[in-house]
C-alpha cells in the first residue's frame, strides 16, 4: 500500500495515497476519510476543554483522532487506539511516532466491544471514549458506556443517517426503537433518536447519561455525552425521553410531552415521532470552552460547529423552516430576518437552527409563526403554488 503524509490539524497523518486521491475513499486495506476532518477537530476541542487525561480510540482506523488527540491536546496522558484492523494499527503507530507522540499512545489489536468490555472495571475505565463506525453505533454503546469513567465523555458517530432521518422508517424501528421523521427537522430528530437509544442503552446497565453537544455534518451525526453511573442517574436520566407529532398537512408540531394522532391545527391525521431524548442536547459551559480552543487552535469550523450550539437549550425539540411556511401559506418568500424580528417582537425566543441547513428554533407555536410569516411576506407578490410539507425522500444529506 502506497502511503502519504497527510496534515490535519496540527498533525501529520500517514495515510493511504488511495484514499486522499478517491472519493469516497476505499475502506480496503485500510481506511481514511480526509472529509471527516472536521468531526476529529471538534473531538480535538471537546477532549481538550474536558480535561480529560485519557482517551479510547475504540474504532482507531489509521489513528487519525487518536494521534491528534494525543499531538493537538497538551493535558492528555495516555491515547489506546482499537482496531481489529492490524495494518492501519501499523500506520497509526508510524504516524505517532512522526509526531513523537508515541510515548502518550497505546494500541490493541482487537475487536472494540471486547476491548471495551475488558476496561469495565472502577480504575480502568477512559476518561473519554469514542466510537467511529461505518454505520449505526448501536452494537457498541452498552460496551463503550461501560468503559467510560464516571463524569467522563462518551462521543459516538452515525453514518446511517438515512435510519436515523427517516428514509428507511422499518430500519429505524428495529435498530434504535424509535420512530423518525422525514421532514425539514429530521436531523435534530435523528440525534435525538440516537440520544435517546444511548439513554435507554445505559438505564438497562443502571447508567445515566447527560448530554452534552451534537452536530449533522455531511452524512454523518454525532453526539457527545456525559456517562453517569447509578440507578437514581439512569432514572433521571430516562425522564428526558418524549415523543412528538407533527402534521405533514399544515406543519403544526405537538410534544414533547403530548403528542396527538390528529393536528389540532387542521385536523388532519399527523405523524408521530419518538421516543426522542426531549431534554437539552448542549452542556453549554463545555461548549463555550470547547469552541475557545478551537479558535486557539485555528479549527475555526469546528469553532463555528460549537459555537452554533450555544443558546440551543429549552427550545422545543423541532424547528420552523420558513421557505416551507411560506410555500404551506402559499404566500411570497418571506426575509427569515423579518419573521425573527416579528417573533422577537411579539415576545418569542429565536435562534437558527444549528442542526439543518435552513430553518429556526422558536418557543412560538406554528400558528404564531405563520402569523409572523403573513406579516413578514412581501405584499403583492403572486402567491406561490402549495408544496406538500414533508422532506425530498431520498435526502438525507446533513449540513455541512
Ligand atoms: C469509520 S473507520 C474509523 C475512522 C477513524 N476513527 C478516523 O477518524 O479516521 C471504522 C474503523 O473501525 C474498524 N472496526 C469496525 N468494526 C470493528 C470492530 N467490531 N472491532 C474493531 N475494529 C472495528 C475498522 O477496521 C475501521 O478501521
Ligand atoms: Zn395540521
Amino acid at each position: 500500500m502506497e502511503t502519504v503524509k497527510h496534515a490535519e490539524g496540527r498533525t501529520l497523518l500517514l495515510v493511504p495515497k488511495a484514499s486522499v486521491t478517491m472519493v469516497p475513499p476505499p475502506t480496503s486495506p485500510v481506511f481514511f476519510n480526509p472529509a471527516a476532518s472536521l468531526n476529529r477537530d471538534v473531538t480535538v476541542a471537546m477532549t481538550a476543554a474536558s480535561g480529560g487525561k485519557t482517551l479510547c480510540d475504540s474504532m482507531a482506523g489509521v489513528g487519525a483522532r487518536g494521534v491528534r488527540v494525543a499531538n493537538e491536546v497538551e493535558g492528555i496522558s495516555e491515547v489506546t487506539m482499537v482496531d481489529f484492523n492490524a495494518e492501519a494499527l501499523r500506520l497509526a503507530r508510524r504516524s505517532a511516532s512522526l509526531n513523537r507522540v508515541n510515548d502518550r499512545c497505546t494500541y490493541a489489536n482487537a475487536e472494540t466491544s471486547s476491548h471495551l468490555y475488558s476496561r469495565y472495571g472502577r480504575g480502568q475505565r477512559y476518561d473519554c471514549v469514542d466510537v467511529d463506525p461505518f454505520g449505526s453505533p448501536v452494537r457498541q454503546m452498552q460496551a463503550a458506556l461501560s468503559a467510560t469513567a464516571d463524569g467522563g465523555i462518551l462521543s459516538l458517530t452515525a453514518t446511517d443517517t438515512a435510519v436515523l432521518c427517516g428514509v428507511h422508517q422499518a430500519t429505524c424501528a428495529r435498530r434504535y426503537g424509535s420512530t423518525p421523521l422525514n421532514n425539514h427537522f429530521h436531523h435534530e430528530t435523528g440525534i435525538r433518536i440516537l440520544l435517546a437509544a444511548l439513554a435507554r442503552n445505559g438505564a438497562a446497565m443502571d447508567i445515566g447519561i447527560e448530554p452534552l453537544a451534537a452536530h449533522s455534518t455531511r452524512h454523518y451525526l454525532r453526539i457527545y455525552a456525559r456517562v453517569r453511573p447509578g440507578a437514581s442517574r439512569a432514572e433521571a436520566t430516562l425522564r428526558g425521553l418524549g415523543r412528538l407529532s407533527w402534521c405533514p398537512h399544515c406543519g403544526d408540531v405537538q410534544g414533547p410531552r403530548s403528542p396527538t394522532s390528529a393536528c389540532r391545527v387542521c385536523g388532519r391525521k399527523t405523524k408521530p415521532a419518538g421516543q426522542l431524548w426531549v431534554g437539552d442536547v448542549v452542556e453549554e459551559s463545555l461548549v463555550t470552552a470547547a469552541k475557545k480552543e478551537a479558535l486557539a487552535r485555528g479549527l475555526t469550523q469546528a469553532a463555528d460547529v460549537l459555537g452554533s450550539l450555544e443558546g440551543v437549550n429549552g427550545f422545543p425539540p423541532w424547528s420552523f423552516d420558513i421557505d416551507r411556511v411560506c410555500s404551506e401559506l402559499r404566500v411570497p418568500t418571506a426575509s427569515e430576518l423579518a419573521v425573527y424580528r416579528s417573533l422577537t417582537r411579539a415576545g418569542h425566543r429565536v435562534m437558527r437552527t444549528p442542526f439543518e441547513k435552513t430553518g429556526m428554533k422558536t418557543d412560538a407555536t406554528y400558528a404564531e409563526v405563520a402569523k409572523a410569516v403573513g406579516a413578514a411576506s412581501s405584499k403583492g407578490a403572486s402567491p406561490r403554488p402549495r408544496a406538500r410539507a414533508s422532506a425530498p425522500r431520498s435526502s438525507s444529506r446533513a449540513r455541512s
